[in-house]
């Protein structure tokens, strides 16, 4: 019922030849994966071209990061109006690099939803926790609270324009990922929470990721679990046979 998203992010990486490449690369490839929703998240200087490069493909297209202002004096930063304009459709709000090196707040990635959300934009709202916090008993506690402080005043019919990821922060680009279990009981305890805040049947209808060291060889299993709607990939996403491995194992679990 929930079409799974399996979504690159680039991160700082990729030149303007790479990206294209890359990009002409997995459309190349995208027809292989009809069950399955792709999407790259380029960086967003190579935004345009990497839309270029893409083509016709049924591929989408997110920027990484945004800024809650819809325009004006704010150097450096990209509005959601911005990134509309150039056919983004998608955008990473509070990933964990965001929250842990840039200092984001709960209260950042809540005022980014919103701008996201009135531009037409769907959000990939990032929660995570830290290792300290899972060695001392307090994962579903800190979920808890990004979830409601980055998802504040969503109303029930915005929430479904939005996409979940669950990274936990010791899991990404350390080769570390998480156990099935672990990401699955993350998982279900967002969706009880999406049930909760909402209504059971909204929450059946919202695409939760997980994020953190997805390779080929551990996607199935945890991209097999219940609550589990697709995948956020770092490093992975950087090889064409890496990401559409990873989009191949999702759609074979799906049929399964
Ligand atoms: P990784 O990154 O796949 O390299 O661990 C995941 C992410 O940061 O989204």
């Amino acid at each position: 019922m929930r079409t799974p998203l399996i979504a690159g992010n680039w991160k700082m990486n990729t030149e303007s030849s790479s990206a294209v490449a890359l990009a002409r690369d997995i459309a190349q490839r995208a027809a292989e994966a009809t069950d399955v929703e792709l999407l790259v998240c380029p960086p967003s200087i190579y935004l345009t071209l990497v839309r270029d490069a893409l083509g016709k493909a049924a591929v989408g297209l997110g920027a990484q990061n945004m800024s809650c202002q819809p325009k004006g004096a704010f150097t450096g930063e990209i509005s959601a109006a911005m990134l509309t304009d150039i056919g983004a459709q998608y955008v990473i709000l509070g990933h964990s690099e965001r929250r842990h090196v840039f200092g984001e707040t709960d209260e950042n990635v809540n005022g980014k939803t919103h701008a996201a959300l009135a531009a037409g934009l769907t959000p990939i709202v990032c929660v995570g926790e830290l290792l300290e916090d899972r060695e001392t008993g307090r994962t579903a506690e800190v979920i808890r609270s990004q979830f409601d402080g980055s998802l504040a005043g969503v109303t029930a019919e915005q929430i479904e324009s939005v996409v979940l990821a669950y990274e936990p922060v010791w899991a990404i680009g350390t080769g570390k990922v998480a156990t099935p279990e672990q990401a699955e009981e993350v998982h279900a305890d967002l969706r009880k929470q999406l049930t909760e805040r909402y209504n059971g049947e909204l929450a059946e209808k919202i695409r939760i990721l997980y994020g953190g060291s997805v390779k080929p060889d551990n996607a199935a299993e945890l991209l097999g679990q219940a609550n589990v709607d697709g995948a956020l990939i770092g490093g992975a996403s950087l090889k064409v046979e890496d990401f559409m491995g990873i989009a191949l194992a999702g759609e074979a679990v799906g049929q399964a």
